[in-house]
C-alpha cells in the first residue's frame, strides 16, 4: 500500500482525496498498488472541508512522517512550499506538485534536489491537460521549434464572457473565483503571471531555458476594452491571453500577453475555461492538446496521473534530461528583438492632416500599416483610430509609440496589442 501526504486540502487538495477514494479500484488496477490518503495539512483546522481524512496544521507531520511514501504540494507560495518540498526530498519522499509558481522559480534547483527521486508535476501546467507528459515522453524525437496556447482557465473564461457575452470584468472575476478556477491572489491571473510560470515550465522541458518570470515579457488582460473587441471580429481576429514559445534564428522567445489570432485557428475557437497548447515538433509537426485548465477534479485528475507514474516506478528526470539540454545553444531572445504584427488603438484630433503625422512618424521606424479604422466619437472632437501592422520588431513599435504619444493631435494612451498569424 502507497501512503499520501497533502500538503494545502483546498479545492484540489480535496478533490485528490475524493478521487483515491472513489476510484480507488480502477487507480489500483493501474498502479498496482492500493493508494490511500494517509493525512492532510490545512492552515485553519475549524474551516468544514469535505474530506475523509484526518487534518494537521503542522506540515512536517506530513513531511517528515515516515509512513508517508508521496507528498503532494498543493499549498501554493514559492518559498514556504520550496522549504517543504526540499525537506520531503531529502527525506527520501517523491513529491508530485501543482505549483508553477514554486517551479517559474526553482525548478533547476529542485531538479538538483531531487536525484532520482520522482519529483512530478502534470497539474502545474493546463490542468487537467498531460501536456508534460507530452514533452517529457511522447515528443522526445523532435526539436521544438514552437509551443503556443492558452495556459490560464480563469482568463479564458473571462475573455469568452466579455466577447461573446458583454459581461462586465469585475462579475466575471468573480464568478471564475467561486468556480474554483481563479489563484487565491487572481492578480495573477488576470496580470498573465500565471501563465508565465506555466510557460516557464514548457520551456524548460523543450529548450532547457533557465529563465524567471522577471526575465520575460508578460501582459495580462486588464486593459483589453470593447472596442478592441470589436475590431478584432470585424477583422476576423479572436483575442487569447496565449503563453507564447518559439525557436528563432538567435535564441527563444518567450512571452505572455493577449493575442489577435485569427478567428479561424483552432485555438481561437477554444472557449471558457478550457485550455489548448499547440507544440511544433521539428518531426512531428503540430501537435495540439486541449482540456480544462483548472478546476479541482480536471487539475486532480493530473496529480493522481504522476502518483499512478510514481507508484509504477517511473524514473525519468524531472525536467526530462540529465544533461543540459543541447549544451548551452538556447538563448533568451531579449525582449526588444521579437518580431511579430501589431495593433494600436489611439484617440485622435479629427481634423486634416492627423493621419499624415501619424504616418508619418510610424514611417521613421519603418513600420508599415495593413489595415486602419477610424470610429467617430458623438460627443466629442476626438475619434478613435484602430490599425494593425505589417510585421516588425518590438523596439521599434515601443519607440513608435513614445513619439506618437506626443503628437498634439494623439490624446492620452496609445493601447498596443500583439497579433500572432
Ligand atoms: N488559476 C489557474 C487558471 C488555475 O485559471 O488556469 C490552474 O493553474
Amino acid at each position: 500500500m502507497i501512503k499520501i501526504g497533502i500538503l494545502g486540502v483546498g479545492t484540489v487538495g480535496a478533490s485528490v482525496a475524493n478521487i483515491l477514494e472513489a476510484n480507488a479500484d480502477i487507480i489500483e488496477a493501474r498502479a498496482g498498488k492500493k493508494i490511500v490518503v494517509k493525512s492532510g495539512i490545512v492552515k485553519n483546522l475549524s474551516k468544514d472541508r469535505d474530506v475523509n481524512i484526518e487534518l494537521s496544521d503542522n506540515p512536517y507531520d506530513v513531511v517528515d512522517d515516515p509512513e508517508i511514501d508521496i507528498v503532494v504540494e498543493l499549498m501554493g507560495g514559492v518559498e514556504e512550499p520550496y522549504k517543504l518540498v526540499k525537506k520531503a526530498l531529502e527525506n527520501g519522499k517523491a513529491v508530485v506538485t501543482a505549483n508553477k509558481a514554486l517551479l517559474a522559480y526553482h525548478r533547476y534547483e529542485l531538479q538538483e534536489i531531487a536525484g532520482d527521486i520522482p519529483l512530478m508535476y502534470e497539474a502545474s501546467t493546463a490542468g487537467g491537460i498531460p501536456i508534460i507528459g507530452a514533452l517529457r515522453n511522447g515528443l522526445t524525437a523532435n526539436h521544438i521549434e514552437s509551443i503556443q496556447g492558452i495556459m490560464n482557465g480563469t482568463t479564458n473564461y473571462m475573455l469568452t464572457k466579455m466577447i461573446k457575452e458583454g459581461a462586465l470584468y469585475d462579475e466575471i472575476l468573480k464568478e471564475a473565483q467561486e468556480l474554483g478556477y481563479a489563484e487565491a491572489d487572481p492578480t495573477f491571473d488576470v496580470g498573465g503571471f500565471d501563465a508565465s510560470h506555466k510557460l516557464l515550465i514548457l520551456a524548460s522541458l523543450a529548450y532547457g531555458i533557465d529563465a524567471k518570470p522577471e526575465d520575460i515579457l508578460i501582459e495580462g488582460i486588464e486593459n483589453i476594452t470593447q472596442t478592441d473587441v470589436a475590431f478584432a471580429k470585424d477583422f476576423g481576429y479572436e483575442i487569447k491571453l496565449l503563453g507564447i514559445a518559439k525557436k528563432v534564428e538567435d535564441g527563444v522567445e518567450l512571452r505572455v500577453h493577449p493575442t489577435m489570432i485569427p478567428a479561424s485557428s483552432m485555438i481561437a475557437k477554444v472557449d471558457g475555461v478550457m485550455n489548448a497548447v499547440s507544440v511544433v515538433g521539428d518531426r512531428v509537426g503540430e501537435t495540439m492538446y486541449y482540456g480544462a485548465g483548472a478546476g479541482g477534479d480536471a487539475t486532480a485528475s493530473a496529480v493522481i496521473a504522476d502518483i499512478v507514474d510514481i507508484v509504477r516506478g517511473n524514473t525519468t528526470p524531472m525536467l526530462g534530461y540529465k544533461k543540459c539540454l543541447e549544451g548551452s545553444a538556447f538563448e533568451l531572445l531579449p525582449e526588444e528583438d521579437i518580431v511579430t504584427n501589431y495593433y494600436l488603438r489611439m484617440e485622435v484630433d479629427d481634423k486634416s492632416g492627423v493621419l499624415a503625422k501619424i504616418t508619418n512618424e510610424l514611417e521613421q521606424f519603418d513600420i508599415s500599416i495593413e489595415s486602419m479604422l477610424q470610429k467617430p466619437h458623438r460627443n466629442d472632437e476626438h475619434v478613435k483610430l484602430l490599425f494593425t501592422t505589417h510585421s516588425c520588431q518590438e523596439l521599434k513599435i515601443q519607440a513608435a509609440m513614445v513619439e506618437l504619444r506626443k503628437l498634439d493631435c494623439v490624446h492620452g494612451n496609445i493601447a498596443m496589442m500583439r497579433i500572432e498569424k
